[in-house]
């Protein structure tokens, strides 16, 4: 064989027949309507982010400025998802960021950024597993349930009783169920999954506004004074530093609406319906965040919220209100909506490993597609696995870090993706054009950029050393696989 080209790109023309099923007995089945896009974008992105970091952010870095905070993420997140917009509407295939970079950037990066993704999809999995976990445990403790806290927490937590005992974790019990249940689930099949994620995203959003409605009339407007609180002399401690800093912590709360792309195979009509999912999702997300925090921040002063983790910043918020036997619907609802998450990221994560596997770069197990389900069941057993062993053993935070930087690295390769095909294939037909081009995907890149920046050192050496261990994979498997990669070196 001569030289191997590491850069081969796969066209269009390609992409379009694998996407439409050319040549396979057993596919995907598209069974996913525009609606059930957009609430496929809602299950994945409102979760965690909103119903504890928010508390967390406004409390350490933004005061009730967070609402700002909130705005200058979603518009980072708006370039990205015009960017996800015109690929998905382009090349409606499950392989998402993966296959947008196979067509404009070559196989290698494609690999790259296939093998990143893991960070975002299933590492983010796991990060929302563990907090799902906290939450049971506060709900079992709220009921007077006793669970041993110790079989609730990764080996390297602590956490401290009421009477002062340390205890040391364990294992995370909780947070590996929730994995194993949502990965059976995804296995059943994915019409079952979108209708099981439409229901949990009505009750999600429902407490939602209910929280914005009922929490509206008891605003205290001198809990708005100073709306930004003044610096402490330290970056990122309130003041606009703080908004910047506070908006690269909530980031989190937008992850997900990308993980629309990757169902394109199963749309009814991908073209028109993947723009109204990916951005139809984050445009209503961002407005609920926004009226969360306003509501929010107005209900307690946000010095109230130090110190706090997990839903207390929802409940201290409801405690100024009349209503306190919503904090224990808020329970619920945040426990279902967290399994929604769970469900679309490790949906997300099988459709990327099977379109790497159909390429030749992983092997073809990922790829198998289950003769009655008609999903890739093995995929989902795998990663019920991997992605159980991190909840399970890890420290919620670093899962959560390493998930932030892996979704702002795809991010910026998208962007990149997009200036490309805008030269390289200038004439090929656009459902949706991203506007601006190419300031929209630059500005993208930027503050993508400057929010990985901000995220402490040791994620970007676990950045490095997963992505080492993708290159060894690369050069020791998928070169030696890869059908277009091999096929181009001919
Ligand atoms: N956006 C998702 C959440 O906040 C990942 O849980």
């Amino acid at each position: 064989m001569s030289k191997y080209n590491y850069f081969a790109k796969k066209s269009l023309t390609v992409l379009l027949e694998e996407a439409e099923g050319v040549g396979e007995k057993i596919n995907l089945k598209k069974t996913l309507s525009a609606s059930s896009l957009v609430m496929l974008g809602i299950g994945a992105i409102i979760g965690a982010g909103l119903f504890s970091i928010t508390g967390y952010a406004a409390a350490n870095n933004a005061g009730p400025a967070v609402t700002i905070s909130f705005v200058i993420a979603a518009i980072a997140c708006a370039f990205a998802g015009l960017c996800y917009a015109e690929f998905a509407s382009m090349i409606p295939i499950a392989g998402s960021a993966y296959t947008y970079s196979f067509a404009t950037m070559g196989e290698v990066i494609a690999w790259i950024i296939g093998w990143d993704l893991v960070l975002e999809y299933a590492v983010g999995a796991a990060t929302v597993s563990i907090s799902w976990s906290a939450y049971l445990i506060k709900l079992f403790k709220d009921l007077g349930i006793n669970f041993p806290v110790q079989y609730a927490l990764s080996p390297f937590q602590t956490y401290t009783l009421e009477d002062g005992t340390l205890i040391y974790g364990i294992i995370n019990l909780p947070a590996a169920f929730v994995v194993i249940l949502m990965s059976l689930l995804l296995m059943r099949g994915t019409q079952e999954s979108a209708l099981v994620n439409a229901i949990v995203v009505i009750v999600k959003v429902g407490i939602v506004l209910l929280f914005i409605t009922l929490g509206w009339s008891y605003i205290n407007p001198s809990n708005y004074t100073p709306y930004i609180p003044e610096n402490t002399g330290t970056f990122g401690e309130y003041g606009w530093s703080g908004i910047v800093r506070a908006a690269g912590v909530i980031f989190f709360a937008y992850i997900g609406f990308d993980a629309v792309s990757t169902a394109a195979q199963e749309a009814k009509n991908p073209k028109r319906d993947m723009p109204i999912g990916i951005l139809g999702s984050l445009a209503i997300c961002t407005l609920l965040y926004i009226l969360f925090a306003h509501v929010m921040t107005g209900l307690a002063h946000y010095t109230e919220f130090k110190g706090i983790d997990g839903i207390a910043p929802v409940a201290t918020a409801i405690q100024k209100t009349p209503y306190q036997w919503l904090s224990r619907g808020i329970i619920f609802a945040i426990l279902a909506g967290y399994m929604s998450v769970i469900l679309v990221m490790l949906m997300g994560q099988s459709r990327v490993f099977f379109s790497m596997s159909k390429d030749g770069l992983l092997p073809p197990i990922f790829s198998e597609v289950h003769p009655t389900w008609q999903t890739p069941w093995k995929s989902n057993l795998l990663f019920c696995l991997f992605v159980g062993l991190f909840a399970a053993f890890v420290p919620g935070h670093i899962v959560g870090e390493m998930t932030s930087i892996g979704t702002l690295f795809a991010f910026i390769l998208v962007c990149v993706g997009v200036i490309i095909m805008r030269k390289t294939q200038p004439n090929a037909p656009r459902a949706f054009k991203t506007p601006l081009v190419p300031f929209v995907p630059i500005l993208g890149i930027l503050c993508c950029l400057a929010m990985m920046i901000s995220l402490p050192f040791d994620t970007w050496l676990r950045l490095i050393a997963w992505m080492t261990l993708g290159v060894i994979i690369y050069f020791g498997y998928s070169i030696k696989h890869s059908k277009i990669g091999r096929e181009q070196s001919k």
